[in-house]
């Protein structure tokens, strides 16, 4: 059984993960508009991922018998200034997520609630991963120069995504 304070908490970040599904939604969006299709189904498969994290606390809160609740989700900016800003903006993301999952993990261990601790391992070892990525595809653009020709091949080599 979940207490009150684990399950609020456990609530507030499935509308966090929802939240990121639906900033690179937009950020999809936003590539799409710039016929950078590469980059559109990256960020389209990142947004996907989001919601199977959204799903794992989901399922958790349920498995523990509470109540899963669904707060509003807030609406993402439609508009960035280039490719770069927006692996910029990815990175400083995740890391807010990182700081997210590890504040959950301090908790589970602050309530002796070894059960959420333990799933949230996962999560732990995912965040290493998600900025993982951020930072070497921010990493690439800056080496190629964000200027839209020259994100090209970038682009093509992100489309292969699956
Ligand atoms: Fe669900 Fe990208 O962290």
């Amino acid at each position: 059984m979940l207490s009150k304070t684990v399950e609020d908490a456990l609530n507030k970040q499935i509308n966090r993960e929802l939240y990121s599904a639906y900033l690179y939604l937009a950020m999809s969006a936003y590539f799409e508009t710039a016929n950078m299709k590469g980059f559109a189904k990256w960020m389209r498969l990142q947004a996907k991922e989001e919601q199977v994290h959204a799903f794992k606390f989901y399922d958790f809160v349920i498995a523990r018998g509470g109540k899963a609740s669904l707060l509003p989700i807030e609406a993402p900016k439609a508009k960035w200034a280039s490719a770069g800003k927006i692996f910029e903006e990815v990175y400083v993301h995740e890391q807010k997520v990182t700081g997210m999952i590890n504040a959950l993990v301090e908790l589970a261990m602050k309530e002796k609630d070894h059960a959420t601790f333990e799933m949230l391992q996962w999560f732990v070892k995912e965040q290493v991963e998600e900025e993982e990525h951020a930072i070497e595809i921010l990493g690439k653009i800056k080496s190629i120069g964000d200027i839209p020709g020259h994100l090209f091949c970038l682009d093509h080599e992100l489309g292969k995504r699956e």
